[in-house]
């Protein structure tokens, strides 16, 4: 394909053109400003391609997501979180011993530290679990040092992910248990991945949670819908902070950081306390519906839109088929998903909402399986964390396996004042 052309100060530039595996095509403008002394604007990224990946492909306009080429229909519906997480950071799917090589990784790492342990005795109760979450995950830094090299091995990043993965979800069900002011209970080595969390979460000294496969199978669809989803804001976090060369404990946190954010993965947390609020008002969706509309607010319909999806979510569409099929199995009559069930038909017939393409997303409905489960909201961001980690861990190495890789340090336009002199403070207004 020729290059494109650029006229600039009636001097033309020629750009290439790069295009990818599924015909995406985009200009690369990596020697623009040595040559033209031009930069391009673009704030949020909304129309900058970050990197080269062969993680996640996603088509916003078709609603199409695949994981290396899998549809992500096919993955929620046949693999598992674990096989998955492999899938992902490896890009092969694992053979029957690799798999089993795996799984053991995570028994061998479930526990924690006694001195990690202790950390929890220094937060109050009523920590946000997202900002204990990110400070642990970051301090397994400390606790690992003989991974953290600056230049890992294979090895080495194979050993921080398995740590990652496996104690992710003992940090995760001890900020719960810190906060209910239960005892944390070790994990066990003959659970599998997710048994073994819910485990961790709701079993007591004197009695062991009952295993209902059908919340396994829940929570396993889930985490593998929220495995990966490109160069979203807290991927990109993860990227940017990796770029650096810090380690993937550290590059792991900042991305905890990011999903924090309401806007992000923080949504799922508010969607609820949002149906909540709809439930209390006598169920009335129409007045937050045209709340949302109004733009002298900030107010936003949580868990609808989407940067790159114009289409309907894939991943909303199966979480919400499990939400309904969980909840009548465990004969969970929750009025929110009645609410959130009438908004959605409301806003997809919405003229604001139409022409602006805003469909419900992934944090939409997840946190109604949530709650059936007996998690509260704010664990709610927590378990998307747990979902995406295998994502930013196959991006924070493949970011440092790609040779062109370089350290993220975008370009600005000043706006801020010309030159000007100190003024000593007894001559200052
Ligand atoms: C996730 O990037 C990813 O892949 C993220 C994620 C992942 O898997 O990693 O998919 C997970 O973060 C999903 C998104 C969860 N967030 C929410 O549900 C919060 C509510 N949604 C929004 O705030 C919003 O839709 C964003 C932040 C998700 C996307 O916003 P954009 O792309 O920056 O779009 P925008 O804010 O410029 O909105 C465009 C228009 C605006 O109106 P106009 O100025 O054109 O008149 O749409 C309106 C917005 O006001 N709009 C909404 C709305 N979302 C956008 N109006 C009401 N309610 C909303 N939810």
């Amino acid at each position: 394909m020729e290059n494109a052309k650029l006229i600039l100060d009636g001097k033309t530039f020629e750009l290439p053109i790069l295009i990818g595996t599924e015909g995406e095509k985009a200009i690369d403008i990596l020697k623009l400003r040595a040559e033209s002394s031009y930069i391009t604007f673009d704030p949020g990224f909304g129309n900058t391609g970050a990197c080269k990946s062969a993680i996640t492909f996603i088509d916003g306009e078709k609603g199409i997501l695949r994981y290396r080429g899998i549809p992500i229909e096919q993955l929620a519906e046949k693999s598992t979180f674990v096989e998955t997480s492999y899938f992902l950071i490896n890009g092969k799917l694992p053979t029957k011993t690799e798999l089993k090589q795996y799984s053991l990784s995570f028994t061998r790492s479930a526990k924690l530290h006694k001195d990690m342990k202790k950390m929890f005795a220094g937060y109050p109760s009523s920590a946000h679990p997202m900002a204990v979450l990110s400070a642990m995950v970051c301090s397994l830094s400390g606790f690992h040092p003989e991974l953290t090299k600056l230049n890992p091995s294979a090895d080495d990043i194979q050993g921080m992910a398995a740590q990652l993965l496996s104690k992710v979800r003992t940090i995760s069900a001890y900020s719960y248990r810190k906060s209910v002011g239960k005892p944390f209970l070790e994990p066990r080595d003959d659970l599998a991945y997710i048994p073994n969390f819910l485990h961790m979460l709701f079993s007591t000294p004197r009695k062991e949670y009952k295993i209902h496969e059908d919340v396994v199978k829940a929570l396993q669809t889930l985490f593998i819908l929220h495995a990966d989803h490109e160069q979203n804001c807290s991927t990109s976090a993860v990227r940017l902070v990796g770029s650096s060369k810090a380690n993937l404990f550290a590059s792991v946190s900042a991305g905890v950081c990011a999903l924090w954010g309401p806007l992000h993965g923080g949504a799922n947390e508010e969607v609820v306390e949002m149906l909540e609020e709809i439930y209390r008002s006598g169920g009335k969706v129409e007045k937050f519906i045209e709340k949302a509309k109004d733009h002298t607010g900030n107010y936003r319909l949580m868990g609808f839109g989407h940067r790159v999806y114009k289409n309907y979510d894939p991943r909303a569409k199966i979480i919400k088929e499990r939400a309904h099929a969980l909840l009548k199995k465990m004969g969970i009559h929750d009025p929110l998903l009645d609410i959130a069930v009438r908004l959605e038909e409301i806003v997809l017939k919405d003229e604001y909402f139409v022409t602006r393409k805003l469909y419900p997303n992934v944090d939409f409905y997840s946190g109604l399986i949530y709650k059936a489960i007996g998690i509260p909201t704010n664990m709610f961001p927590v378990l998307f964390a747990i979902g995406r980690l295998p994502g930013w861990i196959a991006h924070w190495k493949e970011m440092r396996e790609d040779k062109d890789s370089r350290l993220g340090r975008p370009r600005q336009i000043y706006t801020g004042d010309k030159i000007r002199d100190y003024v000593p403070i007894e001559q200052r207004k």
